[in-house]
């Protein structure tokens, strides 16, 4: 596999730089060839509006195509435009958020739609710099708008197209390493198509997306680069990317209620800073409560539960953290007259429609909702 930067290669005159750029722009029209044919028929492409590009990018970077198809059409419906996400109101764009997590990317395209606003009287912004200016906005995200919506030939340089350049180039280099994104930016950008700035781009996260897979053998036997891949010549293709592991998660176990009476389950409101801030959760505490600590715990809130049923385990992984949950169905008497001032009572209606609620609690939402398995 190749070391990396400016060393002659044996056997030729070329350097490994002259040699990577000879390999990118040799993909070139494959590559945008191929694109053309075979690229999926997806509900943000065939189309140049860079609101809807943005919306979308944000979202696949946080979960698969298929889930983000119905994020996508339902935030395009309530929130049109930039006006509309510049106004709404933050727990209403965090509803429609729910689920998708990370839910500070979501923040940060309300406060650029704020400086859209304010800086570019509601119009999108149409060069590279002014796009990557805007809040939440890093060098994919920029590259893929300028690319996609105004055919402007900067980079744009996902997780796809890390393990696409990486085994055309059969590079062995960590590929989580910010400097090594950052050369394969300058070295595609430096064979990106004026003419053909968005089929390059996307045909490049497309290819990784259907044909040069992760996990698991890439199909090279479909691929319209196979000819000048050098992972390929060597048989390497299945190693690479080289992805240094990542630092161990923390775990945290936590013990999550559900508190209802007749009509509602009790909810609180996350603190306006940290993980998952703003959002509303089922009540809970650090720790694994057994039966007993638990009914103290809720007679410590004021609460005296009636009837008191275990539920299932669940985990929800963050980026960094684990949460370990158990949780504790309590039946009370009456929330609202006995209950402390931090709590919010809501139907199930209201946790279906109005209240944000992270996945994370989804386990023990879907029971508190009616839809999960109870008493
Ligand atoms: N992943 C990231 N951007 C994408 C796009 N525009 N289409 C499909 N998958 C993607």
């Amino acid at each position: 596999m190749s070391g990396r930067g400016k060393g002659v290669l044996a056997g030729s005159g070329a350097t490994e730089g002259e040699r990577d750029h000879e390999v990118l722009l040799s993909a070139v029209r494959p590559l945008t060839e191929w694109y053309r044919k075979n690229k999926r028929d997806l509900p943000w492409r065939n189309q140049a509006d860079a609101y809807h590009i943005w919306v979308s990018e944000i979202m696949l970077q946080q979960t698969r195509v298929e889930a983000v198809k119905s994020y996508y059409a339902r935030f395009l419906k309530e929130l049109p435009n930039v006006k509309a996400l510049a106004e709404v109101d933050e727990e209403q764009l965090l509803k429609l958020w729910e689920g998708l997590g990370y839910y500070n990317r979501v923040r940060n395209m309300q406060k650029a739609a704020r400086q859209i606003m304010d800086v570019h009287h509601g119009e999108f912004p149409c060069t590279y710099e002014e796009i990557r200016a805007l809040a939440g906005i890093g060098n994919y995200t920029a590259g893929a708008v300028a690319s996609f919506a105004f055919g402007i030939p900067k980079p744009a340089v996902d997780g796809n197209v890390l393990r696409v350049v990486s085994r055309l180039l059969c590079s062995e280099e960590d590929v989580m390493k910010a400097g090594v994104r950052k050369r394969f930016e300058r070295e595609i950008e430096a064979v990106i198509p004026s003419e053909a700035a968005s089929d390059f781009n996307q045909g490049l996260i497309e290819l990784g997306a259907l044909v040069c897979v992760p996990n698991g053998a890439p199909k090279c036997g479909e691929c319209p680069l196979a000819g000048t891949c050098l992972a390929r010549e060597t048989g390497c293709q299945g190693q690479l990317p080289v992805k240094k592991k990542a630092k161990e998660r923390r775990i945290e176990k936590r013990t999550v209620f559900i508190f209802r009476d007749g009509r509602a389950v009790a909810i609180k409101k996350r603190p306006a800073k940290g993980l998952l801030a703003g959002l509303y959760e089922l009540p809970n505490v650090f720790g694994h409560l057994d039966g007993e600590a638990a009914i103290a715990y809720s007679k410590s809130i004021g609460l005296t539960p009636v009837r008191v049923k275990e539920l299932e385990a669940a985990k929800h992984v963050f980026s960094h953290v684990e949460w370990h949950m158990i949780g504790y169905e309590m039946l009370v008497d009456e929330l609202e007259k006995n209950c402390s001032d931090w709590m919010v009572f809501a139907d199930g209606g209201e946790l279906e429609d109005k209240y944000p609620i992270p996945t994370a609690f989804s386990a023990y939402t879907d029971i508190a909702k009616g839809n999960g398995r109870s008493s």
